[in-house]
């Protein structure tokens, strides 16, 4: 290291991506002032005017800007996907926040290279994200190999080494929720941290990961337009993203774990005992708590 300010990043699809992002933010933050009639489009998943709205918007500015690139959205938009670039676009992530008025949700796309020889069923690489949360006015993004910045300043992930000190989150997919296992491992994974926020919005959960605000994120079941912006932000941020046993995350992956990087081993290995039902190490008391992180300042301590 020189000491030298990290150069500035080189954006080729931020500035435009971002643009549209930010425009269709402020769709969203004129319907969650007047507020919106909520319907249902599935048994019980949320759908509203502002979702389709803003994806109605962010597809004809991308087809303008991009016209040559696919756009996979989540109500609905299936354009172009035969060729070299595919943007992932989930218009409102949060929707049954904002049905219900809580602030968080925002906006995500996230740009893939599907160079040709990939099959339908292979990812290409992420190129590109921007996540934009309209309330807050911040827009988290991220190149392939230019690092990721909040707001236009470079962020990267904590540095917390150990689940005990750190602040995690995940979230429950709407449907089939009765199938998910994820309840018990919020439970374990409450009980051995500072907390799990379940704040509703996935994409802003990986951005605040790559933020460092978070220390790792976990879900089940989710979808391509829910993560493809996050995750890169995550590893130009620092982290690591991988499947719960640590095999490579795919876009179709049904689970994800993002960290700082530090956590992951620690995480994947909870994982690994709660599969398969072994007897976890006994939850720290609150004296063992106070104990290690006496230790730890002292310098006697794991860490
Ligand atoms: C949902 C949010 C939520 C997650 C759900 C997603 P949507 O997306 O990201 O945090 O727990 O699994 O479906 O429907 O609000 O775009
Ligand atoms: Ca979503
Ligand atoms: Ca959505």
């Amino acid at each position: 290291m020189n000491g030298a300010p990290p150069a500035a990043p080189r954006w080729v699809w931020v500035p435009k991506a971002a643009a549209i992002a930010r425009e269709a933010g402020a769709r969203l933050r004129e319907f969650f002032s007047q507020g919106v009639t909520t319907e249902y489009k599935g048994d019980v998943d949320l759908v509203t005017v502002a979702d389709r709205t803003a994806e109605k918007l962010i597809r004809e500015r991308l087809a303008e800007a991009f016209p040559e690139h696919g756009i996979f959205g989540e109500e609905g938009t299936r354009e172009r996907l035969g060729g070299k670039f595919r943007w992932y676009v989930d218009p409102l992530d949060g929707t049954t926040n904002f049905a219900h008025g809580f602030p968080q949700f925002c906006v995500s796309l996230g740009l893939e290279r599907r160079n040709e020889g990939v099959a339908s069923d292979e990812d290409g690489t992420m190129l590109a994200a921007v996540i934009y949360d309209p309330l807050r006015d911040e827009l988290f993004a991220a190149e392939r190999g230019q690092g990721a910045s909040l707001n236009e300043r470079p962020m990267r992930v904590s540095l917390t080494p150990e689940l005990w000190e750190a602040l995690i989150s995940t979230g429950f997919p709407s449907r089939k929720r009765h199938d998910n296992p994820n309840i018990h491992f919020y439970h374990e994974f409450t009980l051995r941290s500072h907390g799990v926020r379940r704040a509703g919005s996935a994409a802003l959960d990986l951005a605040y990961v790559a933020a460092g605000r978070l220390d790792a994120f976990w879900e089940f079941n989710l979808n391509p337009w829910d993560t493809a912006a996050g995750i890169l932000l995550v590893e130009e941020a620092g982290g690591r993203v991988s499947g719960f046993s640590g095999q490579p995350f795919r876009l179709d992956s049904r689970e994800v774990l993002a960290s700082n990087g530090l956590l992951h081993g620690e995480l994947m290995g909870l994982f690994a005992d709660m599969f398969a039902g072994r007897n976890l190490a006994p939850i720290l008391t609150p004296q063992e708590f106070a104990q290690r992180r006496t230790a730890r300042a002292a310098g006697t301590g794991p860490s």
